[in-house]
């Protein structure tokens, strides 16, 4: 493998590319991390310098490789259930959230979606704690950058270790097991997975005119992190134009809205609602 340095105009080049198209802001710092995973991409694809790779990414024919650019220097890291307090949030307000709704219609965005852990576990919540939850509208849009993560979504299928945290009666009515030679996979169940709709959506340079309905809760957790805080004021003020008076914003535990503070007020740790 060739050994690829990073000069420091490349670094620069590349961190005001992915600045501009995805929002990531790439500290000074990052140089040495951006060079460490991506070396080996670079090799992968025959290149000999972060110049080439550079014109490769910013090229029409680049636009598949951002992504796997974002995967290398952020993470999919997600899963069942994650922040367990959120769910005891919505638990507890279940009638406020969802019984109220005299239509029994509900609409969900998990935005950064990941590999569908996030939007299974909405809908596994959904199934758990709604009476008569056959008889609700329910639709939950999940989106991602990655084609990658989205793929896995939308496959629906996971390792035993994906979902062992989940309680043995939860797994049993919401997936079915298999065996395959490489251990045993857990299908998320048919029913649940026809409510969701997989899209590819990038938060910080696709159009949100396109949505031309509001959100009962926004989920946006643990991206917002990458972006830097003119990147999340602007993309937290798009989500507030979705979000109707009183409804739910999420974000992930290590988040906070330190700006918008016009849009949403603070109902618990990472929990918001429109005002
Ligand atoms: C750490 S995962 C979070 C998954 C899930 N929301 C959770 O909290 O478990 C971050 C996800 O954000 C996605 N992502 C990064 N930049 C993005 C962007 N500009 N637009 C949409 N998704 C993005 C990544 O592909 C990744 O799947």
């Amino acid at each position: 493998m060739l050994n690829i340095e990073i000069t420091n105009e490349e670094f620069d080049k590349i961190r005001k590319f992915v600045k501009s198209r995805v929002g990531i802001s790439l500290s000074d710092q990052k140089a040495t991390m951006v060079r460490g995973r991506l070396h080996k991409r670079l090799n992968e694809l025959g290149m000999s310098s972060f110049s080439e790779y550079y014109r490769y990414l910013s090229s029409p024919e680049g636009e598949e490789e951002i992504t796997s650019f974002i995967s290398a220097i952020s993470t999919n890291v997600t899963s069942f259930f994650r922040s367990p307090h959120h769910w005891v949030y919505l638990k507890e307000h279940l009638d406020e959230l969802f019984l109220s709704k005299p239509k029994k219609k509900i609409r969900i965005w998990s935005a950064a979606c990941s590999s569908g852990e996030e939007p299974y576990s909405i809908m596994i919540f959904l199934r758990e704690n709604l009476k008569d939850f056959e008889s609700w509208d329910i639709k939950i849009l999940a989106t991602d950058i990655s084609h990658k993560a989205l793929e896995k979504a939308l496959k629906g299928e996971y390792k035993q270790k994906d979902v062992e945290g989940m309680q043995k009666a939860i797994i049993h009515r919401n997936f079915t097991q298999r065996k395959t030679p490489m251990g045993i996979v857990y299908d998320i169940d048919p029913a649940l997975r026809s409510k969701i709709i997989f899209r590819t959506f990038n938060l910080v340079n696709d159009d949100f005119s396109i949505f031309k309905f509001h959100f009962d809760i926004i989920f946006c957790r643990n991206v917002m992190i990458y972006f830097d805080s003119d990147t999340r004021k602007a993309l937290i003020s798009r989500f507030a134009k979705l979000l109707p008076k009183g409804h739910t914003f999420i974000i992930g535990d290590s988040e906070a809205i330190t700006e918008n503070k016009s849009e949403f007020a603070l109902v618990k740790s990472s929990i918001y609602k429109r005002i």
